[in-house]
Order: C-alpha cells, then sequence, then structure tokens
C-alpha cells in the first residue's frame, strides 16, 4: 500500500505561512455580529466592518468544527471511472444520458454516509447536488434530468438533508456551475441569448435549493467555467442566497470571494484574516474510481488534520460512494480509525488555535492557550539503533529543540498519565516514555506551557553550545 504524507516541501511551505495563520486564529476568535442578512458574500480587504462581524457570526460553527465529510456521488459512480469521465473520455451526452435509467442507490445509503462521518468526528458534511455532468440528486422543476424524474425516483438530497439534521450535522450542498449536459452549457460564453437561458437555468436551480430543504450551512460552488464572475451574474446569485439562507456561508469558487477558500490536495493556509478549508480525496480520485488504489493511510489523515488544525483551517475529507451508495470498505476502514483516534484526541482539534513557529520531523504541533500538544507520529523508540544508543538516552525520549516557553507539566492526552520532563535553554525533553508508542497512529502529549508556546526553529542551530573543533568534553 502507498503512503502518502505532506512533502517536507508543502509543510515548509505552511510553516512559511505562519503570519497568516495568527490571523487566520484571530479571525476564528469570533463574536457575535448582527442579525440581519449581509449585502452580499466576502469580497476581501476593505469590507465594511458590519459585513466582516456577520461573516464572523456565520462562520463561528465552522472554524470550532475542523473536520467535514465530502460526498461526490452521482451518475459517474456507475462507471466508476472518476467523475471527469464524461469529458476525459468523450462519452456522447445521448449515451451519457442513459445511466439516469441505471442510478439505483439501494435505500439509506445518505444515512449510512452520515453515520461515518459522524463517527469520524466530522461535524458537517458537503454533497453533491449537481455535478460537472448536469445531473440533479434533487427535485426540480427546471429539467427531468434529475433523480426523482428518473429510475431512481427518490430526491437524494432530501434523504441527505434528513440524515445529517438527525444525526446533528450541519448541511452543505456542492454545486457544480460547469455543466456539460445543459445545451447551453457551452455556448453561453459566446452566445449571448444561451448565456442570458443559462443563468436563469443555474439562478433558478439554486434557488430551488436554498428554498426546499429548510436551513442550508453550506454553498460549496465549484467550477466556473465557461463563465466570468459579472456573466455568471455571480454577485445577483449570492445576493439571492444570503436573502434565502442569511446564516449560511458560500465558499470562493463563483470568481467572487465568498467566506473561504478552498485549497483542492494540498494544506496551504490562506491569507491573512482569511478563512480555508482543504478538500482532499481518500485516493485519487472524488468520484468513485474501481481500480484507484491509492489509498491513504489513517496516520496520513490524521496528520492532515493536525496540520489543517494548527493553521487554523478545516478539512473537508471524500467518499467516492460505489454505485449502490455504498461506501468502499477501504474509506470507511479508514474513517472508522480516524473517528477511534478522534474519539481520543478530538480535543487537541476542535479547540485548537493556530500555532506559530516550526514543527518537527517526528511530530506536528497544535495548541489552546499556553497548552502545547505535541502530536508525535513516528515514535522516537524501537530504532535498530536503540540498544547501542543507550550510552547517551538511557529511555525513549522525545526531544523539542526550540520551544520558546518553559514548561510546568506534561501528560498523555489520551490516559492522561504524567509525563516526566527536563527542560534547559535549548530543549525539553519528555522522559521515562514506553518504547511502543501508546496511541496509534499518532500519541497526543499535552504540554502545560507558561506563556503561548511557540516553537522557533532556528534556535537551537543559532544558541547551542560550540566547542572548540577537535575536542570532546567528558
Ligand atoms: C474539482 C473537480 C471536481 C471535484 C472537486 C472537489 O473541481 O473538478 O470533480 O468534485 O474538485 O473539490
Amino acid at each position: 500500500m502507498k503512503v502518502k504524507s505532506m512533502s517536507r516541501r508543502d509543510y515548509l511551505k505552511l510553516l512559511g505561512t505562519s503570519g497568516a495563520l495568527a490571523a487566520v486564529g484571530a479571525n476564528a476568535a469570533c463574536t457575535s455580529g448582527p442579525k440581519e442578512a449581509p449585502k452580499q458574500a466576502a469580497e476581501g480587504p476593505g469590507e465594511p466592518a458590519s459585513v466582516v462581524a456577520d461573516r464572523e457570526r456565520r462562520m463561528k460553527w465552522w472554524h470550532a468544527a475542523k473536520f467535514g465529510l465530502f460526498i461526490n456521488y452521482g451518475l459517474y459512480s456507475i462507471i466508476g471511472q472518476h467523475e471527469w469521465a464524461m469529458e476525459e473520455e468523450g462519452i456522447p451526452v445521448s449515451q451519457y444520458e442513459l445511466l439516469a435509467k441505471h442510478f439505483l442507490p439501494k435505500p439509506g445509503v445518505t444515512m449510512e454516509w452520515i453515520k461515518l462521518g459522524k463517527a469520524a468526528g466530522m461535524k458537517y458534511a458537503v454533497m453533491d447536488t449537481k455535478h460537472h455532468e448536469g445531473f440533479c440528486l434533487f427535485d426540480s422543476k427546471l429539467t427531468d434530468y434529475c433523480a426523482p424524474r428518473q429510475a431512481c425516483g427518490r430526491d437524494l438530497v432530501r434523504e441527505y438533508v434528513e440524515a445529517a439534521r438527525a444525526e446533528g450535522l450541519r448541511v452543505g450542498f456542492y454545486y457544480s456551475l460547469m455543466d456539460w449536459h445543459h445545451p447551453d452549457g457551452a455556448r453561453c460564453a459566446t452566445d449571448e441569448a444561451a448565456r442570458k437561458r443559462f443563468v436563469a437555468y443555474t439562478h433558478g436551480l439554486v434557488r430551488e435549493l436554498m428554498t426546499n430543504y429548510g436551513k442550508i450551512d453550506i454553498l460549496w460552488y465549484d467550477v466556473d467555467w465557461p463563465l466570468t464572475p459579472e456573466q455568471w451574474e455571480s454577485k445577483k446569485m449570492n445576493d439571492m442566497v444570503f436573502k434565502l439562507q442569511p446564516d449560511i456561508i458560500v465558499n470562493n469558487r463563483t470568481g467572487v470571494g465568498g467566506d473561504f477558500s478552498t485549497p483542492e490536495q494540498h494544506i496551504q493556509a490562506a491569507e491573512k484574516g482569511r478563512a480555508w478549508e482543504t478538500c482532499m480525496t481518500m485516493n485519487d480520485s472524488w468520484g468513485y474510481q474501481w481500480a484507484d488504489d491509492d489509498w491513504k493511510s489513517p496516520k496520513t489523515i490524521v496528520r492532515n488534520l493536525i496540520m489543517c488544525a494548527r493553521g487554523g483551517g478545516n478539512y473537508l475529507l471524500n467518499i467516492g460512494p460505489k454505485p449502490d451508495g455504498s461506501v468502499p470498505e477501504e474509506e470507511a476502514r479508514t474513517l472508522e480509525a480516524v473517528g477511534k483516534w478522534m474519539s481520543r484526541n478530538g480535543p487537541t482539534i476542535y479547540e485548537a488555535e493556530p500555532f506559530e513557529g516550526g514543527g518537527a520531523p517526528f511530530a506536528n504541533f497544535t495548541r489552546k492557550g499556553n497548552t502545547l500538544y505535541v502530536h508525535v507520529h513516528f515514535w522516537p523508540a524501537n530504532t535498530p539503533a536503540a540498544n547501542w544508543l543507550a550510552f547517551f538516552r538511557p529511555t525513549t525520549v522525545v526531544a523539542i529543540g526550540g520551544l520558546q516557553t518553559k514548561v510546568k507539566s506534561a501528560r498523555l492526552f489520551a490516559s492522561g498519565k504524567k509525563v516526566d520532563f527536563r527542560q534547559d535553554d535549548i530543549s525539553v525533553q519528555f522522559t521515562g516514555l514506553p518504547n511502543k508508542a501508546p496511541d496509534d497512529p499518532v500519541t497526543v502529549i499535552e504540554v502545560e506551557c507558561e506563556s503561548e508556546p511557540t516553537v522557533n526553529g532556528l534556535y537551537v542551530r543559532e544558541h547551542r553550545k560550540r566547542y572548540k573543533v577537535g575536542t570532546i568534553e567528558s
């Protein structure tokens, strides 16, 4: 099995944005704002204070949620070759449409997804309502190309909303502006009459979604090809969305700012003061791709979640259900493992405030106030060298160089067991630890510090005591 993890380069890239991380933290500390709907979704710097305050109010739950479930499911799941198959393989519309006659999700699938997400520690979900293929999973008066009016005969969006509400997860809708099926979906770029029709259709579908399913928490737009935001009339569309759903948050994929940025398949903090959410697949495909076996391990997923939390961002993790809606075994197993870890260590993620500074090759950090959480993903024992190394490191030691505060106490987060430590100017060493990692896939050491903990990655290099060349002190 191939294990994917963040490259050192990506890690350094994120660390390089620590200024932005701090700013996101300020954003995360939300206050209550006015109740009225904002005039328009976020447009970026220079916004009136009332718009900023309203966004903070709407996003408060989202910042605390940290972890969400993305569900990419549609006709493409039947082909099982990625959600771009229609385009990438040049499948004619007349052929592709036939899939709607065979799209038969088994009863109760949406509840299966939601329960899996909830058990994994996810607090919200975002499900396809219409992907690039143009097929609507909801009931629409504007097209027959929708699940309730085809073989499926059910409004999957309604089932999903009901399942999510029943389980206490926040409800998000994914909606692709790009449409490979609608006759005006491409020619709208060059034919004004087609543009008007297609924009009316798009705004109409979004209106249905915002009107027919009660309170919706997130609108997650995707791919704005082939129009500009002006041509999509994105501002007008979002004004309508906020009028119908004053508490909703929208992403940035209409080409206008939106409330949060959406780095895809990588972890990257947004610029100062800007909320962000990394969306990521568990293998390499959003939609079901039966032959894609490039699975991330539970450890990689947990490490990614830690990385997002330390940067003040959210992690939206995808499942690509099979044709009948059941979740691929690998995804279900991984979510279960992540859920077990979250049930022991969740507060170190949910309550995390942005952490400033460096990392370690064997651990990452989150922070809450003056408490540092050391997330050890490579337990520093059991190395082949452990025995002969005992002359200078007699027990298993987790050591952190460059910590810029004094440690007051430490314990293993999951068990509460006290951890001994010693600290000098250069590093802190947690000692007396077991040879085998106490938790799996990541062990968290909770460290109470005197002040807000940061790690200066250059501190050891600059301040360590050095000797003359050629001497070894005894
Ligand atoms: C991309 C893909 C789309 C996928 C989405 C999720 O935009 O085109 O298929 O659902 O990313 O972020």
